[in-house]
């Protein structure tokens, strides 16, 4: 397996088809899934556990994590909102369970029904699940520090609530931290700022950041956030994406404009682009509908581009 320099997640499979305006009937699914990674692709979140009726479009996770823990090497991840959910991502075999905990006041509420420290409880009683477990079955247990860089619904998030849950989500005993641009309010120098402050305050359990370009800065945060050290990127293929429950959230960065700006820079993702034309490709026709997005995919290869060996 060839080294890889950062770890990119696709995570249009929940982030993107919980806000997708039609289904995608899970056959489907699980075609896209195994085209992702026939890309390269080493870590896909295929979906959450939460209640069906909530989220119509999740109904079949237990099924797409089965589908996806058949494909060799890859790290299946999915979404839990609290212990029920947990319970049901542990009981899938899911390799790694990731929990939203929202720095702002008004989207946990929002997003959760409970406020952040709730969430932090939740969580904590989560790991506690895990390691009741034999370690070879125990799943990583990552927290997520969502609306970090601001939220739709409250305006501003302060920062020191962001490192104060950070270090909660470590206590609470997660394996890892990532910080999240819900709806895409980041800029690089605070993306620099938070993340760095963060990184102080809880070292490298802080792994990754899951970013929004609602208003055209997701590269932009992915590079800042890079150059302070972040190895570890959310990202959704066609820019699909969104919080159903974060007014105004719109797509996540997008996968293959992601991978061109870190192989370009000569970062290896491990992931091919004619493999993601090709999941591309299988996700169109599975939701004809839905707008994607993306420069590489429109542009293609600069003449005489080089992957760096
Ligand atoms: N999976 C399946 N069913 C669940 C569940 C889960 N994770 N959590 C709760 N339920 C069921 C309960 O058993 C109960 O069922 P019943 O009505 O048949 O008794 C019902 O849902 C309500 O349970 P309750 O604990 O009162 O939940 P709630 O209505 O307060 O909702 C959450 C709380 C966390 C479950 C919900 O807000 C949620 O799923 N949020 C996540 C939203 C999301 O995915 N956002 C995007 C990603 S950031
Ligand atoms: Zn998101």
């Amino acid at each position: 397996m060839t080294t890889i320099d950062v770890q990119i997640c696709e995570v249009g499979p929940r982030d993107g088809l919980q806000n997708a305006k039609n289904l995608m009937d899970t056959e489907a699914k699980k075609r896209w899934i195994s085209a992702l990674a026939a890309s390269g692709l080493r870590e896909i979140e295929v979906g959450s556990f939460v209640p069906p009726k909530l989220i119509p479009a999740m109904a079949d996770t237990g099924d797409i994590v089965t589908h996806a823990l058949g494909i060799s090497g890859l790290k299946v991840v999915a979404l839990a909102p609290n212990i029920k959910g947990y319970e049901r991502a542990q009981a899938s075999g899911a390799h790694k369970i990731t929990f939203p905990v929202s720095a702002s006041f008004k989207h946990s509420v929002s997003n959760v029904r409970m406020t952040p420290d709730e969430m932090v409880a939740q969580v904590k009683a989560c790991c506690a699940l895990r390691d009741a477990r034999p370690l070879a079955q125990r799943p990583e247990i990552e927290g997520t520090v969502a609306t970090a860089f601001g939220c739709t619904l409250q305006g501003e998030v302060p920062e020191d609530e962001v490192v104060r849950l950070a270090i909660a989500l470590v206590e609470a005993g997660v394996n890892s931290v990532a910080l999240a641009d819900t709806v895409g309010y980041a800029n690089p120098a605070q993306m620099k700022r938070i993340f760095r402050r963060t990184r102080e305050a809880i070292g490298m359990k802080l792994d990754g950041v899951h970013l929004h370009n609602t208003r055209g800065l997701g590269l932009a945060n992915a590079l800042a956030a890079f150059e302070e050290g972040a190895r570890a990127f959310d990202s959704s293929m066609g820019g699909l994406g969104g919080c159903p429950f974060a007014p105004g959230a719109s797509g996540n960065v997008v996968t293959e404009d992601l991978v061109f700006m870190f192989e370009s820079m000569g970062v290896k993702t491990g992931i091919s682009f004619e493999g993601l034309l090709a999941a591309r490709e299988s996700l169109v026709q599975a939701l004809p509908q839905e707008p994607v997005y993306g420069h590489f995919s429109a542009a293609g290869l600069p003449k005489g581009f080089q992957r760096a060996a």
